[in-house]
């Protein structure tokens, strides 16, 4: 009999990661900066900057140190304080890499072909995308499981992702016979915010490779321009609804009023109580209202520090330290499981 605990029994841990892939939007905000900095003083939290999951697809390279700078710009806006969260860039720690080639081994080929982030992805050319985006998922196991994170702020749009981590981890610690030694890493996902949908087409999410920039809220948007952006919002000739049934079946609707409630810390039914019966005519204002008190403030922070590049990479190379020294005893942990020689 093993004296090792069967379930993960260590220390809890908060993980999450932002591709530096393009400008930032609302969704992003809502569904995960502004979940970090809520859980940043109650928790032991680690906020990556996936550089290497960027490059699944082509980035300029004269552009990716820049983009990432811009992202931990986003973080540090938005509320999340490096002396109370480590932020880092990806690239910059070995373990990512050398895990997710472990993982590699243990993840199965029919797991990954599910992936519904993939076939969206590849679309009808998935025989002309690189591996790094078919494997995708497992380089972000990895990159949880690397510090034995336990929970996940992040969008809906990855909760696939996340039962794959789960899968990974429990298959590991199964087959190498280290019951507990990973923990399965829950997501945190819930309340409004976590999809967004486009403004232009509320069946499809809020993404910053939508080619109509009309289609999202950027974080580096000006007050004129989110207003813009709201007032064309696609709706439909009705009212605000009194009940969360017939929201259901308005998903343009929906979007708007999920918005509210997430930016304002209301439930819908709240903000359905206070807007029912009322047009777009006055919905749309206050919603302009305050999407730009929320956000102007992180986009005016957000351009100090895009400007202040050394107080950037200080806070970087910091974070990137102390990710390290995280990681590094936990995988080689993983080397001596699997059995590697050593002297
Ligand atoms: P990405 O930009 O794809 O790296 O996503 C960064 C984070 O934002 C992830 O946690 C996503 O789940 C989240 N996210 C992206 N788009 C949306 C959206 N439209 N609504 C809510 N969360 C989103
Ligand atoms: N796949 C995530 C996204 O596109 C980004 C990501 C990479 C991530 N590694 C992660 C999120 C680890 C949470 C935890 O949004």
């Amino acid at each position: 009999m093993s004296e090792k605990p069967e379930i993960y029994s260590g220390p809890e841990r908060v993980f999450s990661g932002v591709q530096p892939s393009g400008a930032l939007h609302l969704g992003n905000y809502l569904g995960a900066l502004k979940k970090f900095v809520s859980l940043q003083d109650e928790h032991d939290c680690v906020f990556c900057i996936v550089d290497l999951h960027a490059i699944t697809v082509w980035q300029d390279p004269a552009d990716l140190a820049r983009q990432t700078r811009h992202i931990a710009a986003a973080y540090l806006a938005a509320g999340v304080d490096p002396k109370k969260a480590i932020i880092y860039p990806q690239s910059r720690i070995k373990a990512h890499t050398e895990l997710a080639w472990y993982f590699n081994c243990v993840a199965r080929m029919g797991w990954l072909n599910r992936m519904t982030q993939f076939k969206d992805k590849a679309g009808k050319n998935s025989e002309k995308m690189s591996i790094g985006l078919y494997d995708y998922p497992v380089l972000q196991a990895a990159d949880i499981l690397a510090f034995k994170g336990t929970h996940v702020p992040v969008g809906e749009d990855q909760k696939q992702h996340l039962e794959l981590s789960r899968d990974i981890a429990a298959k590991f610690n199964n087959d190498f016979n280290a019951p507990g030694f990973f923990p399965l890493p829950e997501p945190l996902i819930k309340g409004p915010g976590a999809r967004i949908m486009s403004l232009r087409d509320g069946t499809s999410k809020m993404s910053k490779s939508d080619p109509s920039d009309n289609s999202r809220i950027n974080l580096t948007d000006d007050a004129d321009q989110i207003a813009k952006k709201i007032r064309k919002a696609k709706t439909d000739a009705g009212v605000i609804p009194d009940n969360a049934e017939e929201l259901a079946e308005r998903p343009e609707v929906s979007n708007l009023v999920g918005i509210y409630a997430a930016l304002s810390g209301q439930s819908e039914a709240d903000v359905l109580k206070e807007y029912a019966g009322q047009g777009f005519g006055a919905f749309k204002p206050a919603l302009a209202d305050l999407t730009v008190a929320k956000i102007a403030p992180i986009t005016n922070l957000m351009k100090r520090y895009i400007s202040a590049d050394d107080e950037i990479d200080a806070i970087l190379a910091r974070g990137a330290d102390a990710a390290e020294e995280i990681a590094t005893p936990i995988v080689s942990d993983v080397r001596d499981i699997i059995g590697f020689w050593k002297v």
